[in-house]
Protein backbone atom coordinates (compact mmCIF):
# COMPACT_ATOMS: atom_id res chain seq x y z
CA UNK A 1 0.00 0.00 0.00
CA UNK A 2 1.38 3.31 -0.91
CA UNK A 3 0.40 7.15 -0.02
CA UNK A 4 -0.53 8.80 -3.98
CA UNK A 5 -0.55 12.26 -4.22
CA UNK A 6 -4.07 13.13 -5.79
CA UNK A 7 -4.97 16.60 -5.04
CA UNK A 8 -3.19 19.99 -4.42
CA UNK A 9 -5.06 23.06 -3.35
CA UNK A 10 -3.63 26.20 -1.51
CA UNK A 11 -5.16 30.04 0.03
CA UNK A 12 -4.12 32.68 0.24
CA UNK A 13 -5.07 36.00 1.97
CA UNK A 14 -6.47 38.72 0.05
CA UNK A 15 -4.01 41.47 0.98
CA UNK A 16 -0.82 41.26 -0.64
CA UNK A 17 2.11 43.80 0.51
CA UNK A 18 4.52 45.16 -2.15
CA UNK A 19 8.31 45.55 -0.24
CA UNK A 20 8.19 49.22 -1.78
CA UNK A 21 4.67 48.80 0.31
CA UNK A 22 5.83 48.30 3.96
CA UNK A 23 6.66 50.75 6.78
CA UNK A 24 8.49 53.56 6.28
CA UNK A 25 9.00 53.40 9.83
CA UNK A 26 11.10 49.97 9.12
CA UNK A 27 14.03 51.85 7.49
CA UNK A 28 14.41 48.96 4.93
CA UNK A 29 14.17 49.01 0.99
CA UNK A 30 13.08 46.82 -1.62
CA UNK A 31 16.78 46.34 -3.11
CA UNK A 32 18.19 45.32 0.25
CA UNK A 33 14.99 42.67 0.83
CA UNK A 34 15.40 41.36 -2.68
CA UNK A 35 18.66 41.20 -2.94
CA UNK A 36 19.02 39.38 0.82
CA UNK A 37 16.11 37.30 0.44
CA UNK A 38 14.53 36.97 -2.79
CA UNK A 39 11.23 38.11 -1.22
CA UNK A 40 9.43 40.87 -3.28
CA UNK A 41 5.89 40.48 -1.29
CA UNK A 42 4.23 38.96 1.40
CA UNK A 43 0.31 38.54 2.07
CA UNK A 44 -1.22 39.53 5.03
CA UNK A 45 -4.23 38.11 6.64
CA UNK A 46 -6.48 40.52 7.57
CA UNK A 47 -10.21 38.79 8.23
CA UNK A 48 -8.64 35.53 7.21
CA UNK A 49 -7.54 33.13 10.25
CA UNK A 50 -4.61 30.17 10.16
CA UNK A 51 -7.88 28.11 10.33
CA UNK A 52 -9.80 29.57 7.38
CA UNK A 53 -6.70 29.62 5.25
CA UNK A 54 -5.70 25.98 6.24
CA UNK A 55 -9.69 25.33 5.34
CA UNK A 56 -10.03 26.52 1.85
CA UNK A 57 -6.98 25.20 0.76
CA UNK A 58 -8.01 21.79 2.05
CA UNK A 59 -11.49 22.16 -0.10
CA UNK A 60 -9.26 23.32 -3.16
CA UNK A 61 -6.97 19.73 -2.89
CA UNK A 62 -10.33 17.67 -2.43
CA UNK A 63 -11.70 19.43 -5.35
CA UNK A 64 -8.77 18.64 -7.35
CA UNK A 65 -8.51 15.02 -5.88
CA UNK A 66 -12.10 14.72 -7.31
CA UNK A 67 -13.06 13.41 -3.87
CA UNK A 68 -16.02 14.35 -1.60
CA UNK A 69 -15.27 15.76 1.63
CA UNK A 70 -16.15 12.53 3.55
CA UNK A 71 -13.69 10.55 1.75
CA UNK A 72 -11.32 12.07 4.15
CA UNK A 73 -10.67 9.91 7.39
CA UNK A 74 -7.36 11.53 8.71
CA UNK A 75 -6.12 15.98 8.98
CA UNK A 76 -3.02 16.82 9.88
CA UNK A 77 -2.21 20.61 10.31
CA UNK A 78 1.42 21.75 10.18
CA UNK A 79 1.38 24.71 12.41
CA UNK A 80 2.68 26.94 14.79
CA UNK A 81 0.18 29.57 14.40
CA UNK A 82 -2.89 27.70 14.95
CA UNK A 83 -6.08 29.95 15.80
CA UNK A 84 -6.39 28.43 19.31
CA UNK A 85 -4.15 26.92 21.63
CA UNK A 86 -6.53 24.35 21.63
CA UNK A 87 -8.74 22.91 19.81
CA UNK A 88 -6.01 22.37 17.40
CA UNK A 89 -6.99 24.03 13.58
CA UNK A 90 -6.99 20.72 12.44
CA UNK A 91 -9.76 19.87 14.32
CA UNK A 92 -11.62 23.55 13.11
CA UNK A 93 -10.84 22.50 9.79
CA UNK A 94 -12.88 18.94 10.13
CA UNK A 95 -15.80 21.19 11.15
CA UNK A 96 -15.85 23.34 8.65
CA UNK A 97 -15.59 20.37 5.87
CA UNK A 98 -18.25 18.48 7.46
CA UNK A 99 -16.06 15.78 8.01
CA UNK A 100 -18.00 13.61 10.98
CA UNK A 101 -15.36 10.46 11.16
CA UNK A 102 -11.69 10.09 11.34
CA UNK A 103 -9.04 12.06 13.21
CA UNK A 104 -7.59 15.37 13.24
CA UNK A 105 -4.55 16.93 14.77
CA UNK A 106 -1.61 19.59 14.70
CA UNK A 107 2.04 19.03 14.78
CA UNK A 108 4.62 21.74 15.66
CA UNK A 109 8.21 21.14 13.90
CA UNK A 110 8.06 25.03 12.25
CA UNK A 111 8.97 25.24 8.89
CA UNK A 112 9.79 21.52 8.54
CA UNK A 113 6.15 21.02 9.90
CA UNK A 114 4.81 19.86 6.39
CA UNK A 115 7.28 17.11 5.87
CA UNK A 116 6.89 16.00 8.79
CA UNK A 117 2.80 15.65 8.51
CA UNK A 118 3.69 13.51 5.29
CA UNK A 119 5.47 11.72 7.05
CA UNK A 120 2.88 10.61 9.81
CA UNK A 121 0.07 10.71 6.90
CA UNK A 122 2.47 7.86 5.24
CA UNK A 123 2.46 5.60 8.26
CA UNK A 124 -1.27 5.91 8.72
CA UNK A 125 -1.75 4.51 5.43
CA UNK A 126 0.99 2.45 5.33
CA UNK A 127 -0.37 0.77 8.33
CA UNK A 128 -4.00 0.88 7.36
CA UNK A 129 -4.85 2.85 10.10
CA UNK A 130 -5.92 5.74 6.92
CA UNK A 131 -7.33 5.41 3.65
CA UNK A 132 -7.34 8.76 2.58
CA UNK A 133 -5.52 12.01 4.23
CA UNK A 134 -5.15 15.98 4.25
CA UNK A 135 -1.75 17.07 4.70
CA UNK A 136 -1.91 21.11 5.02
CA UNK A 137 0.70 23.11 5.87
CA UNK A 138 -1.06 26.85 7.22
CA UNK A 139 0.25 29.31 8.99
CA UNK A 140 -0.28 33.40 9.64
CA UNK A 141 2.89 34.59 10.46
CA UNK A 142 2.66 38.12 10.19
CA UNK A 143 0.89 37.99 13.56
CA UNK A 144 4.17 36.71 15.70
CA UNK A 145 6.41 39.08 13.71
CA UNK A 146 7.47 41.87 15.80
CA UNK A 147 6.80 44.63 13.01
CA UNK A 148 8.98 47.43 14.65
CA UNK A 149 11.86 44.20 13.62
CA UNK A 150 13.27 44.91 10.24
CA UNK A 151 15.49 42.23 10.33
CA UNK A 152 12.85 39.48 10.73
CA UNK A 153 9.44 41.09 9.87
CA UNK A 154 10.40 41.45 6.32
CA UNK A 155 11.06 38.10 5.66
CA UNK A 156 7.34 36.38 6.52
CA UNK A 157 4.05 35.83 5.70
CA UNK A 158 0.70 34.22 5.55
CA UNK A 159 -0.86 31.37 3.19
CA UNK A 160 -1.79 27.55 3.31
CA UNK A 161 -1.37 25.12 1.23
CA UNK A 162 -2.60 20.95 1.23
CA UNK A 163 -2.48 17.99 -0.16
CA UNK A 164 -4.10 15.12 -0.43
CA UNK A 165 -2.49 11.26 -0.23
CA UNK A 166 -4.86 8.28 -0.86
CA UNK A 167 -3.82 4.39 0.05
CA UNK A 168 -3.40 2.64 -3.44
CA UNK A 169 -2.44 -0.98 -3.99
CA UNK A 170 0.78 0.07 -5.87
CA UNK A 171 4.33 0.24 -5.20
CA UNK A 172 5.37 2.73 -8.27
CA UNK A 173 3.54 5.80 -7.03
CA UNK A 174 3.05 7.52 -3.85
CA UNK A 175 5.38 8.60 -1.24
CA UNK A 176 8.63 6.10 -1.56
CA UNK A 177 10.50 7.82 1.44
CA UNK A 178 10.69 10.27 4.51
CA UNK A 179 13.28 10.95 6.90
CA UNK A 180 13.02 13.41 9.48
CA UNK A 181 15.60 14.90 11.56
CA UNK A 182 16.29 17.23 14.79
CA UNK A 183 18.76 18.47 16.88
CA UNK A 184 17.49 20.42 20.05
CA UNK A 185 20.88 21.85 20.70
CA UNK A 186 19.51 24.50 18.08
CA UNK A 187 16.32 25.13 19.99
CA UNK A 188 17.52 28.76 20.70
CA UNK A 189 18.63 30.22 17.30
CA UNK A 190 14.85 30.20 15.64
CA UNK A 191 12.19 31.12 18.47
CA UNK A 192 9.50 32.89 20.14
CA UNK A 193 9.96 35.62 22.98
CA UNK A 194 7.35 33.93 24.60
CA UNK A 195 4.92 30.81 24.51
CA UNK A 196 1.54 30.12 26.71
CA UNK A 197 3.59 28.43 29.33
CA UNK A 198 6.43 30.98 29.81
CA UNK A 199 4.92 34.57 29.38
CA UNK A 200 1.10 33.68 28.24
CA UNK A 201 1.46 35.51 25.09
CA UNK A 202 2.76 34.35 21.45
CA UNK A 203 6.01 36.47 21.83
CA UNK A 204 7.51 37.32 18.70
CA UNK A 205 10.10 35.73 16.43
CA UNK A 206 13.81 35.98 17.32
CA UNK A 207 16.32 34.59 14.59
CA UNK A 208 19.97 34.08 14.75
CA UNK A 209 20.14 34.74 10.87
CA UNK A 210 23.41 33.60 10.37
CA UNK A 211 23.17 30.32 12.18
CA UNK A 212 19.74 29.69 10.20
CA UNK A 213 21.58 30.30 6.72
CA UNK A 214 24.49 28.30 7.94
CA UNK A 215 22.74 25.52 8.96
CA UNK A 216 19.78 25.68 6.24
CA UNK A 217 22.24 25.03 3.71
CA UNK A 218 24.63 22.38 5.16
CA UNK A 219 21.11 20.47 5.80
CA UNK A 220 19.70 20.67 2.69
CA UNK A 221 22.60 19.45 0.87
CA UNK A 222 23.22 16.80 3.14
CA UNK A 223 19.93 15.70 3.35
CA UNK A 224 19.20 15.31 -0.27
CA UNK A 225 22.54 13.62 -0.60
CA UNK A 226 21.35 10.86 1.70
CA UNK A 227 18.24 10.58 -0.03
CA UNK A 228 19.66 9.69 -3.61
CA UNK A 229 21.65 7.51 -1.63
CA UNK A 230 19.22 5.58 0.35
CA UNK A 231 16.61 5.32 -3.15
CA UNK A 232 20.06 4.38 -5.51
CA UNK A 233 19.63 7.94 -7.17
CA UNK A 234 21.54 10.26 -8.76
CA UNK A 235 20.57 13.96 -8.98
CA UNK A 236 19.52 13.70 -12.69
CA UNK A 237 16.84 10.84 -11.62
CA UNK A 238 15.53 13.68 -9.89
CA UNK A 239 12.69 15.71 -11.60
CA UNK A 240 11.39 18.09 -9.53
CA UNK A 241 13.13 19.49 -6.05
CA UNK A 242 10.53 21.65 -4.28
CA UNK A 243 12.60 23.01 -1.09
CA UNK A 244 11.39 25.29 1.60
CA UNK A 245 10.79 28.58 0.44
CA UNK A 246 13.20 30.57 2.94
CA UNK A 247 15.28 32.75 1.03
CA UNK A 248 16.55 32.73 -2.36
CA UNK A 249 20.43 32.42 -1.77
CA UNK A 250 19.64 29.79 0.28
CA UNK A 251 18.00 27.68 -2.71
CA UNK A 252 20.81 29.11 -4.89
CA UNK A 253 23.79 27.41 -2.54
CA UNK A 254 21.93 24.25 -2.40
CA UNK A 255 21.60 24.13 -6.15
CA UNK A 256 25.42 25.07 -6.66
CA UNK A 257 26.61 22.60 -3.85
CA UNK A 258 24.02 19.72 -5.33
CA UNK A 259 24.39 20.31 -8.86
CA UNK A 260 21.02 19.92 -10.16
CA UNK A 261 19.74 21.60 -13.12
CA UNK A 262 18.10 24.97 -11.63
CA UNK A 263 14.91 24.36 -14.15
CA UNK A 264 14.27 21.50 -11.80
CA UNK A 265 14.13 23.79 -8.97
CA UNK A 266 10.64 25.28 -7.29
CA UNK A 267 10.93 28.63 -6.78
CA UNK A 268 8.09 30.89 -5.22
CA UNK A 269 9.48 33.09 -2.11
CA UNK A 270 9.99 36.28 -4.63
CA UNK A 271 5.69 35.78 -4.48
CA UNK A 272 5.10 34.31 -1.38
CA UNK A 273 8.03 35.34 1.49
CA UNK A 274 8.55 32.46 3.80
CA UNK A 275 5.37 31.28 5.21
CA UNK A 276 6.75 28.63 6.89
CA UNK A 277 4.76 24.87 7.27
CA UNK A 278 2.71 26.32 4.25
CA UNK A 279 5.61 27.24 1.96
CA UNK A 280 6.08 23.40 0.56
CA UNK A 281 2.15 22.76 -0.24
CA UNK A 282 1.96 26.84 -1.35
CA UNK A 283 5.11 26.06 -3.84
CA UNK A 284 3.03 22.73 -5.32
CA UNK A 285 0.15 24.32 -5.70
CA UNK A 286 2.06 26.64 -7.84
CA UNK A 287 3.31 24.24 -10.33
CA UNK A 288 0.05 21.89 -9.81
CA UNK A 289 -0.50 21.17 -13.74
CA UNK A 290 2.92 20.14 -14.29
CA UNK A 291 3.39 18.16 -10.84
CA UNK A 292 1.69 15.17 -12.25
CA UNK A 293 3.23 14.88 -15.49
CA UNK A 294 6.97 14.57 -13.29
CA UNK A 295 8.18 10.89 -11.94
CA UNK A 296 10.37 11.84 -8.94
CA UNK A 297 9.64 14.94 -7.05
CA UNK A 298 11.72 15.56 -3.87
CA UNK A 299 10.47 17.77 -1.09
CA UNK A 300 13.16 19.27 1.38
CA UNK A 301 12.44 21.58 4.67
CA UNK A 302 14.24 23.04 7.58
CA UNK A 303 13.11 25.17 10.34
CA UNK A 304 13.48 25.69 13.93
CA UNK A 305 14.20 23.08 16.79
CA UNK A 306 16.27 22.79 14.30
CA UNK A 307 14.17 20.29 12.51
CA UNK A 308 14.54 19.06 8.72
CA UNK A 309 13.91 16.34 6.58
CA UNK A 310 13.50 14.84 2.82
CA UNK A 311 10.55 13.10 0.78
CA UNK A 312 10.58 11.34 -2.32
CA UNK A 313 7.17 11.35 -3.88
CA UNK A 314 6.49 9.24 -7.27
CA UNK A 315 3.96 11.01 -9.58
N1 LIG B 1 16.38 46.32 5.69
C1 LIG B 1 17.54 47.02 5.67
N2 LIG B 1 18.60 46.71 6.42
C2 LIG B 1 18.50 45.63 7.23
C3 LIG B 1 17.33 44.87 7.32
C4 LIG B 1 16.23 45.26 6.50
N3 LIG B 1 15.08 44.59 6.48
N4 LIG B 1 17.51 43.89 8.22
C5 LIG B 1 18.77 44.00 8.68
N5 LIG B 1 19.36 45.07 8.10
C6 LIG B 1 20.71 45.58 8.30
C7 LIG B 1 21.26 45.25 9.67
O1 LIG B 1 20.85 46.17 10.62
C8 LIG B 1 22.75 45.34 9.40
O2 LIG B 1 23.14 46.68 9.41
P1 LIG B 1 24.56 47.13 10.04
O3 LIG B 1 25.60 46.45 9.18
O4 LIG B 1 24.54 48.61 9.90
O5 LIG B 1 24.56 46.62 11.45
C9 LIG B 1 22.90 44.83 7.96
O6 LIG B 1 21.59 44.94 7.37
C10 LIG B 1 23.37 43.43 7.88
O7 LIG B 1 22.60 42.64 8.78
P2 LIG B 1 22.82 41.10 8.91
O8 LIG B 1 21.83 40.53 9.87
O9 LIG B 1 24.27 40.86 9.17
O10 LIG B 1 22.47 40.68 7.43
P3 LIG B 1 22.72 39.31 6.72
O11 LIG B 1 23.55 39.54 5.54
O12 LIG B 1 23.11 38.22 7.67
O13 LIG B 1 21.26 38.99 6.21
C11 LIG B 1 19.36 37.62 6.68
C12 LIG B 1 20.20 38.80 7.14
C13 LIG B 1 18.71 37.94 5.35
C14 LIG B 1 18.28 37.36 7.72
C15 LIG B 1 20.30 36.42 6.54
O14 LIG B 1 21.01 36.18 7.71
C16 LIG B 1 19.57 35.19 6.16
O15 LIG B 1 19.13 35.05 5.02
N6 LIG B 1 19.42 34.24 7.10
C17 LIG B 1 18.61 33.09 6.92
C18 LIG B 1 17.45 33.30 7.77
C19 LIG B 1 16.17 32.92 7.15
O16 LIG B 1 15.98 32.76 5.97
N7 LIG B 1 15.24 32.77 8.05
C20 LIG B 1 13.94 32.43 7.69
C21 LIG B 1 13.33 31.68 8.80
S1 LIG B 1 14.13 30.22 9.10
C22 LIG B 1 13.63 29.10 8.05
O17 LIG B 1 12.66 29.26 7.37
C23 LIG B 1 14.41 27.89 7.97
Amino acid sequence: MNSVLIGVGAALPKKCVLNTELPVELNTSDEWIVQRTGVRQRYISETETTASLATCAAQNAINHAKLSNNNIDLIIVATVTGDYTFPSTASIVQRELDIKHGIAFDISAACSGFVYAIDIADTYIKSGKSKCALVIGAETFSKIVDWNDRSTCVLFGDGAGAIVLQAQDTIDRGVQYCKLYSDGKYADCLKTSGGTSTTQTSGFVQMDGREVFKFAIEKFTSSLKELLIDNNMTIDDVDLLVPHQANTRIIEKLIEASGIKKEKVVMTVDMHSNTSAASIPLALNEIKRDLFAKKNVVLLSMGAGFTWGSSLIRM
